[in-house]
């Protein structure tokens, strides 16, 4: 079989046997080389964006080329920057409701979080779940409650962080905005955050104050507040 390389340099071409390789029924030294295109009319290096972004100032690497690569561009970094904080700042627009935040999860998510969000244990976590005596923050001294976005998140906004970033699992990043807004609504709404008709966008989203937020406390070290 002839291997024809196109755009890698002459690396990789010498260690198929060099131009022309072994074509079937000839031997190397009578292949053709013309059907393959010569090393030296492939892109150089030069052609290659100036690549030194992982170089550490004054580091071993600082100021080389790699020959690969090309500077991020702005959309690039876009797709990619799309944390939201706690103070949910960073929100995009859109809205979505409970109603159609079901109807999503029964699509995407059901198959691995359950019917009711309870998960599938061991490999797939519950999500929605306000078991009585899960109540009252005691995972540090029963570690076999299950922990959930009721009874444990800090933060409202993490939720339509994680879920944009990361969910589905086999597809992230697949959901749009007023997708991920209506998936945000429905999951604190089962979980008895948020009432079952809330529509939610960036302002009522910021606003949602979870049940357990004040257990969450900075620890300084050099005592701060106590936790009861
Ligand atoms: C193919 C299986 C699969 C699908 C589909 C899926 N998830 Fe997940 N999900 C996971 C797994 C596995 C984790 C745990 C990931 C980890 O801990 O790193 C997870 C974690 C999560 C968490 C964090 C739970 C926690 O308390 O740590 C949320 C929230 C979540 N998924 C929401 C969703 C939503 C919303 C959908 C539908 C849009 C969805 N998932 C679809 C497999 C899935």
């Amino acid at each position: 079989m002839r291997h024809i390389v196109i755009g890698l340099g002459a690396l990789v071409v010498a260690a198929c046997g060099g131009p022309g390789g072994a074509g079937e029924g000839t031997t190397p030294a009578a292949a053709a080389p013309a059907a393959v295109t010569p090393a030296a009319a492939m892109p150089a290096a030069a052609t290659f964006a100036d690549y030194d972004a992982g170089a550490i100032a004054g580091g071993p690497g600082a100021g080389k080329r790699y020959g690969f690569g090309r500077q991020a561009a702005k959309a690039d970094i876009a797709k990619w920057d799309t944390d939201v904080g706690p103070d949910g700042a960073e929100l995009p627009s859109g809205k979505g409701s409970v109603a159609e935040g079901e109807r999503l999860y029964m699509t995407h998510c059901m198959m691995c979080h359950n019917r009711k969000g309870e998960g599938l244990p061991p490999m797939y976590p519950a999500l929605i779940g306000r078991d009585e005596k899960a109540e009252g923050f005691h995972f540090a001294s029963d570690p076999k409650l299950v922990k959930t976005i009721g009874n444990y998140w800090p933060y409202a906004t993490t939720v339509f962080d994680y879920v944009k970033r990361a969910m589905p699992l086999t597809a992230p990043g697949s959901l749009t905005d007023n997708q991920v807004y209506a998936l945000t609504a429905y999951l604190l709404s089962a979980n008895k955050v948020i009432a079952a008709d809330a529509v939610l966008d960036a302002d009522a989203l910021r606003k949602v104050k979870m049940p357990y937020a004040d257990k969450f406390v900075p620890d300084d070290r050099k005592g701060g507040p106590e936790v009861k």
